[in-house]
């Protein structure tokens, strides 16, 4: 059975979905950053069918949504005086921190381990569900495993209309790339995913420089894997503004940072007219499932400078282009 599509903006449907994720079942729901798949997190079984829709690997935990900074302590210990400050500051908003976690987590949420990722969505609709569902909301992105993540409630019915009990419509998402994840239960904390809050500014909140784990260094969070985020169509990122297409290549796709004059490709996609790395950002992933559904040979992407939202562009291009997609038979 399909899901059903139910405008975010509905208190009727809220109150619906709420029901879905009380009586276990699943809820796809607009964030600010991207779309999510959600469970209610403290019901085992209903977060089992989250990975199983996905196909995604049991060793790689969800994030917890709460409806209010004040319900930390429910999933998570907070004794790093940062934790707090970080929270009154940034949610809510894209960044997920991740923190020692309570009892209350199950297992199956954090893959095992002792730490879970937190997040207080920005959105009104994700709101509104949280409140109404009384219960954190375990969701990772709502798309396949390795695939490009949703920022439309279409992109969302694609590909997993079928697991999902209902999906919430609320158009497409702001930021458009998943939240910051920056790890307190580590020291120096450190980023584990560039995303839609800068680095930029949680350096300045903590006042201190932020490092940016490594993929090799992050075993703890394989979601991070170097290969994800990944078109079917090979994917390629530019050394500069493109030039002409290439030949020999089929029929090539320009994801074009500016306007450009490039001759040659058979589809562009501009992502900003002015160079506003956030409106990039934000229409990033819809771009890229347009250029991969039109069975193109090669996508080519302009780079961008690693500043602000740049950095998280940057990472999703450079994980889409990474080589042998395991889960590219999959997908
Ligand atoms: O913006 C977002 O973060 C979206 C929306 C729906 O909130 N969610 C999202 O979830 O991007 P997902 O599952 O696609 O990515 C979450 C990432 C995973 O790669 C996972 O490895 C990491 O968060 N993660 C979750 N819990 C973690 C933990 N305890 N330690 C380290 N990494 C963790
Ligand atoms: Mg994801």
């Amino acid at each position: 059975m399909s899901a059903r599509v139910l405008p975010a903006d509905s208190p009727q449907a809220i109150a619906e979905a709420a029901s879905v994720i009380r009586g276990g079942g699943l809820v796809a729901f607009p964030t600010e950053t991207v779309y999510g798949l959600g469970a209610n997190a403290f019901d085992p079984r209903a977060v089992a069918r989250v990975f199983q829709a996905k196909a995604r690997p049991s060793f790689d935990p969800l994030i917890v949504h709460l409806a209010e900074a004040s319900d930390l302590p429910r999933v998570a210990a907070v004794l790093d005086p940062r934790t707090e400050r970080l929270a009154r500051r940034f949610w809510p908003g894209p960044l997920t921190l991740v923190l020692a976690k309570t009892d209350a987590v199950p297992e199956i949420v954090t893959s095992g381990l002792d730490t879970v990722g937190v997040r207080v969505p920005a959105h009104p609709a994700a709101h509104a569900l949280l409140v109404a569902a009384a219960t954190p909301i375990a969701a990772p992105s709502a798309n396949p495993f390795g695939y490009v993540s949703p920022t439309t409630a279409a992109h969302v019915v694609e590909q997993l209309g079928e697991a999902a009990d209902v999906v919430l419509d609320g158009g497409p998402c702001r930021v458009g790339v998943e939240s910051t994840i920056l790890s307190l239960a580590q020291d120096p904390p450190a980023i584990l995913r560039p995303g839609g809050l800068a680095r930029e500014e949680l350096e300045a909140c903590l006042g201190t420089p932020l490092a940016l784990a490594s993929a090799a260094a992050r075993p703890s969070a394989p979601g991070q894997l170097l290969v994800h985020y990944a078109t079917r169509t090979p994917l390629r990122i530019l050394g500069g503004p493109a030039q002409e297409a290439p030949a020999g290549a089929g029929r090539v796709g320009l994801l074009a940072l500016g306007p450009t004059a490039a001759p040659g490709f058979a589809a562009v996609e501009v992502l900003t007219e002015d160079g506003d790395l956030a409106a990039a950002a934000s229409r990033l992933f819809a771009a890229l499932r347009r250029l991969d559904a039109l069975g193109l040979g090669l996508i080519l992407a302009e780079p961008c400078p690693e500043r602000g939202l740049g950095l998280a562009i940057m990472d999703r291009l450079r994980r889409a282009a990474a080589r042998s997609h395991p889960y590219r038979q999959m997908i």
